[in-house]
């Protein structure tokens, strides 16, 4: 049969996005050597981040997102670096990727994997795992605002943020919510707004996700305040499933989720076109950690879980299988870097995915 052959734009960013996404790609390559020419992948890599912008005043170049456009996907680390401020980076590289190709579904599993000591303490602790789905496209994160209005002077300066919320951009966003929990064994969509504080946005979105649950009804729903839902993520978490929130909330609450999990690590994602017009972006949850770059002892595992949500995307369900697999097969041999307590570094943790790669087969 024909091979099949990917091509993958790497954004290895900043920091320790370097570091995970050379681990990532060790495993994909790993994958397509053993798959007997089933698949093969080539990556092109991009230097784009806070070194470029400081050799060239912007994060990447001149129509840097076009050139990503023939792209099957894009695998990339993080950006931010002490030096350049962090709205200019993150508005500069991630967030024009992300809403330049309208990836509006970001996907953030929340998994507990075994032999990783907990921040929580719960009855089911091992059985536990849910799905954050992050609107990815507008929200706080739409860019509306401004300062320094009509020259109020030093000392008086005012800031305005605006958060956007289209009537479109809430339904696709839940019915992507509502779709995934028909695969899940528990159909259920848990909501997270503050529509008590915010009349407007979040009152729009609720109305939404009580018209869109109409045509789901064999799918449980259930609502919360953002703040309540923070405590219900620590007190009651087995009561989550799918949960959909805001580009801001969901972007906090998966932190949280994650630090639960263990580490903020240990978490991935995807951000997702789900029309297939523009390429998709995969990437780890956590940012370019300055505080631990550059000593090779970073958590590869978030950047190794993106891959596998990665080659899941592009048709390569069991490749995807075997990844998670592995990772869970490591952490369970008490394989783990130090943010999880352990003693292991980026290359051993790798080292030891790609030797369970065969063992888990
Ligand atoms: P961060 O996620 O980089 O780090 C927070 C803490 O978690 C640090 O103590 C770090 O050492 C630890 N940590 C994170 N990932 C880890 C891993 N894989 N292994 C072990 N420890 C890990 O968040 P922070 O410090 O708020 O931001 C640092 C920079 O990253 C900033 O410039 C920020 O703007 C940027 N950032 C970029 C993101 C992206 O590119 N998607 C997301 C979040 C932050
Ligand atoms: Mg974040």
């Amino acid at each position: 049969s024909e091979t099949k052959r990917i091509r993958l734009a790497v954004i290895p960013g900043d920091g320790i996005g370097t570091e995970v996404v050379e681990a990532g790609l060790r495993i994909i390559n790993h994958l397509a050597e053993a798959s007997n020419g089933k698949f093969e992948f080539e990556s092109d890599f991009f230097p784009w981040g806070c070194e470029y912008y400081l050799e060239h005043g912007k994060m990447m170049e001149e129509g840097g997102v076009e050139r990503l456009r023939g792209y099957d996907a894009i695998y990339f680390g993080a950006v931010g670096f002490p030096g350049v401020p962090d709205h200019v980076s993150l508005w500069g590289l991630r967030l024009a990727i992300c809403q330049g190709f309208d990836q509006w579904a970001n996907i953030r599993p929340i998994e507990f994997l075994p032999g990783v000591p907990r921040r929580l303490n719960h009855p089911d602790v091992d059985s536990l795992n849910w799905v954050l789905i992050r609107e990815n496209s507008e929200g706080e994160y739409s860019g509306i605002g401004g300062r320094n209005f009509s020259g109020r002077g030093l000392g008086k300066e005012v800031a305005v943020q605006s958060a956007l919320f289209t009537e479109h951009g809430c339904e696709r966003i839940i019915r992507y919510a509502f779709d995934l929990a028909r695969t899940r064994k528990r159909k259920k969509v848990t909501s997270i707004t503050k529509s008590n504080a915010q009349q407007y946005g979040m009152v729009l979105w609720d109305e939404v996700f009580s018209r869109v649950s109409k045509d789901y009804p064999d799918v449980e729903t259930d609502q919360w305040l953002v703040d309540a839902a923070a405590a219900q993520f620590v007190l009651k978490p087995e009561e989550l499933e799918v949960v959909v929130a805001s580009n801001l909330f969901a972007d906090i609450l998966s932190d949280l989720g994650s630090a639960l999990a263990g580490s903020l690590g240990l978490a991935a994602s995807a951000n997702i076109n789900p029309e297939g017009n523009t390429p998709s972006m995969f990437e780890s949850v956590h940012g370019s950690a300055p505080d631990i770059a550059g000593q090779g002892i970073s958590n590869p595992i978030g950047a190794i879980g993106s891959a596998a949500l990665m080659l899941d995307h592009l048709g390569l369900n069991e490749e995807a299988e075997l990844i998670n697999k592995a990772i869970a097969e490591t952490t369970r041999q008490g394989i783990l870097t130090r943010d999880l307590g352990g003693t292991y570094n980026t290359d051993e943790i790798t080292d030891s995915i790609i030797e369970n790669l065969s063992k888990v087969k």
